[in-house]
């Protein structure tokens, strides 16, 4: 599935297991943890990419690949047509400084004992040539601005702050150094539903002022549709589903991605009540013992014997082709059926510029 513009970030069978060792002196190797197991998409410039996923699913470990916190056990991650994958030294430092990562939690991602001034700041001790020493402060103080915090805030402690106003100054410290390209790993789900989407709205409009590119983690389908161009949906290390968002929430053709929907809220009572729950049977299977064929069949209401055998491929389903409709997206799944699980979307839901943080309240 192509994104809607250029690529700036492409990714290919990307593949991240750790060893599962026994014994302290004769240490044996016994399996891998396979916390990604062959993800592919591209991201396109200035676009958002959703990736969405029920908890251990990867998601996580696919931010930290992409910024270059952890290694990967086999792929390649592309930036602007440049293999960065084994890149090390000064190449590596040079590339990591345009990809940086929004992390999950404000309340333990920013450490207690640094004012804010040190945490934006940051970035600067590690590439000081993004700002020269004396205008370090200014800079500080025009991206607390930008986050919508007051500047003259600079030289307060996280704990002085609430949620929403703490995941702006990670965000601050993510815009730093300037970069084209955000993951944001769950950068909402801690916070209140009522400062959410005062933070998504922020995102929103960094975007168009920083020309930034958003890979953005959740396991919430409903608030990666408001931001996203795109939807990857993703279980057990893989994706599963990809395409753009109308496709995949009003079109979805995996039986995984159907009943991830199913239990999307819906705010109309009478919509509600028509529409149908699909509930999964049983758990999602153990990373180290991954089910063969369909990763999925496990839970799968649909599964027949072609699934334990086969792996399905992620690509627009056979029946779909050549529809060219928006059911003609990539699905990994061996009987793609199209199946509508929520009701139309009415209005949009973005709505203005946020004002000043200052009001948002305890996160
Ligand atoms: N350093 C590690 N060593 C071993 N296993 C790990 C490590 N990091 C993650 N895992 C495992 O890999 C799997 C994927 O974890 P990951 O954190 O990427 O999931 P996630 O989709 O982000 O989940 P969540 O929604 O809970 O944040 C999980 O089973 C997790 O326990
Ligand atoms: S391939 Fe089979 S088990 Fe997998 S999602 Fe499709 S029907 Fe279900
Ligand atoms: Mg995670």
């Amino acid at each position: 599935m192509a994104p809607t513009t250029e690529p700036i970030l492409e990714v290919g069978g990307l593949v991240k297991h750790y060893p599962l060792t026994r014994g302290v002196v004769f240490r044996k190797h016994e399996g891998a943890v396979k916390a990604v197991d062959g993800v592919d998409f591209a991201l396109g410039r200035g676009e958002t990419l959703g990736i969405v996923g029920e908890s251990g699913c990867g998601k996580s470990t696919v931010a930290k690949l992409l910024c270059h916190l952890e290694r990967p056990t086999a792929g390649a991650i592309r930036f602007k047509g440049e293999d960065i994958t084994r890149l090390s030294g000064r190449a590596l430092k040079a590339v990591r400084r345009n990809i940086q990562m929004v992390f999950q939690d404000p309340y333990t991602s920013l450490n207690p004992r640094m004012t804010v001034g040190d945490i934006v700041g940051e970035p600067y001790d590690i590439h000081p040539e993004a700002a020269p020493k004396g205008e370090r402060r200014r800079r500080v103080q025009e991206l607390l601005d930008v986050v919508g915090l007051d500047p003259e805030y600079i030289n307060r402690y996280p704990h002085q702050f609430s949620g929403g106003q703490r995941q702006r100054i990670g965000i601050a410290r993510g815009l730093a150094l300037r970069p084209e390209v955000i993951v944001a790993d769950e950068p909402v789900s801690a916070l209140d539903v009522s400062v959410q989407a005062q933070v998504v709205n922020l995102l929103d409009r960094l975007q168009a002022e920083f020309d930034l590119s958003y890979v953005f983690i959740a396991h919430d389908l409903s608030i990666v549709r408001h931001i996203s161009d795109r939807v990857g949906v993703m279980y057990l290390g893989r994706i599963v589903e990809i395409g753009r968002d109308a496709e995949i929430y009003d079109h979805p053709t995996h039986p995984y991605t159907q009943a991830l929907l199913s239990a999307v809220p819906v705010p109309d009572p009478e919509a509600r009540e028509h529409r149908e729950r699909i509930l999964l049977a049983g758990d999602v299977p153990s990373p180290t013992n991954i089910p063969s064929g369909c990763r999925f069949r496990t839970r799968c209401w649909k599964a027949q014997e072609r699934c334990a055998r086969e792996v399905p491929a992620l690509a627009v389903p056979a029946v779909f082709r050549d529809t060219r409709g928006p059911a003609a997206h990539d699905s990994a799944c061996h009987f793609a059926e199209e199946k509508r699980v929520v009701p139309p979307e009415e209005g949009p839901p973005r709505s203005g510029t946020p004002g000043r943080a200052n009001g948002d309240g305890p996160g």
